[in-house]
């Protein structure tokens, strides 16, 4: 079993977001019992709320399945339980080297850079642009479903 774990700093909208697509496409691609995901955040603040209402809104418009949604920061132990860390911007990068240490084991990514174009997520907390978060985070996610696929799963 490998376990991906998506982070992003509230957990309420990118890493559920990222949570739920790669949930979905794991699925269609029948993989969904050999790789187990969830999300955290690198801060507090969201902790207990369900994920954001534009986050939701996206994701059923995508049709995309989600269940009731609960934001959970990252523990420094949950480093050792997963395989991926996968983040989506530079200061989400530093927050989890803050809480976890070191990354000994090189688990920890930015979801882009599996693609060709190695930038951040931006946070649509800020933005306000679900679309553009949905567009960079499925971009991702495919990517990194190629790249398992090439490592052979
Ligand atoms: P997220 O967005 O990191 O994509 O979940 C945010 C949600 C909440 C806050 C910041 C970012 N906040 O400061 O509460």
């Amino acid at each position: 079993m490998i376990k991906v774990l998506f982070v992003c700093l509230g957990n309420i909208c990118r890493s559920p977001m990222a949570e739920y697509i790669f949930k979905d496409m794991i699925k269609k691609e029948k993989l969904e019992n050999m790789i187990e995901v969830s999300s955290r955040g690198t801060s507090n603040e969201e902790a207990g709320n369900d994920m954001h209402f534009s986050a939701k809104l996206k994701l059923k418009e995508e049709g995309i399945y989600y269940k009731k949604h609960t934001a959970q920061k990252l523990k420094s132990y949950e480093y050792n339980e997963y395989d991926y860390i996968i983040c989506m911007d530079d200061s989400n990068l530093k927050n989890i080297i803050r809480i976890v240490g070191k990354d000994d084991k090189n688990k920890i990514y930015k979801l882009l850079d599996f693609t060709d174009e190695k930038r951040d997520i931006l946070d649509p907390w800020y933005t306000g642009n679900f679309n553009e978060t949905y567009r960079d985070i499925t971009k991702g996610c495919k990517a990194f479903i190629n790249y398992l696929k090439m490592k052979g799963i």
